[in-house]
């Protein structure tokens, strides 16, 4: 991937990131999913009173895809922080969570990229066989 398009992603999740729903966690978080046709998917994080109810940014940006039959993915942003913090510069890098990892095992292929972002010239770049070692399951090979 272009650095350009990486940037423009960090900053697609920094957009969507304020747009989370999380009145009980007050941690807000964004993420911007890349088709290989060049279209972006963005998502935040949807929380619920009932809190298992609650679906993480990366999930809304990857169930937004699926079901407009988008199944070739290219890479995810994903930035997170606390209600306060502002809208770049975030103190931590935000890790998708388990559940968030086995979405991706179900729909990308092995180059897909996770990109982790605390700004836009902050960021790292992951495998997902790095942050989902020997997964189960999904349709492609890692
Ligand atoms: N969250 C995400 O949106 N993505 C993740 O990968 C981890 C956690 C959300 C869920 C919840 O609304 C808040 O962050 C605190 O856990």
């Amino acid at each position: 991937m272009k650095e350009e398009q990486i940037i423009n992603l960090i900053e697609e999740a920094i957009k969507y990131r304020l747009r989370a729903y999380s009145p009980y966690s007050h941690y807000m978080v964004g993420a911007a999913l890349l088709t290989d046709s060049g279209k972006v998917y963005g998502g935040c994080n949807i929380e619920n009173a009932s809190f298992g109810a609650t679906n993480c940014a990366e999930r809304t940006a990857f169930f937004k895809a699926v079901s407009e039959k988008e199944m070739d993915f290219t890479a995810i942003a994903i930035v997170g922080g606390p209600t306060e913090e502002a809208d770049h510069g975030f103190s931590d890098y935000a890790y998708p969570c388990g559940v968030c990892r086995q979405v991706m095992k179900e729909f990308c292929k092995k180059d897909f990229k996770i990109i982790v972002a605390r700004d836009t010239r902050d960021y790292k770049v992951f495998d997902l066989c790095e942050l989902l070692p020997m997964g189960f399951g999904g349709i492609y090979e890692h």
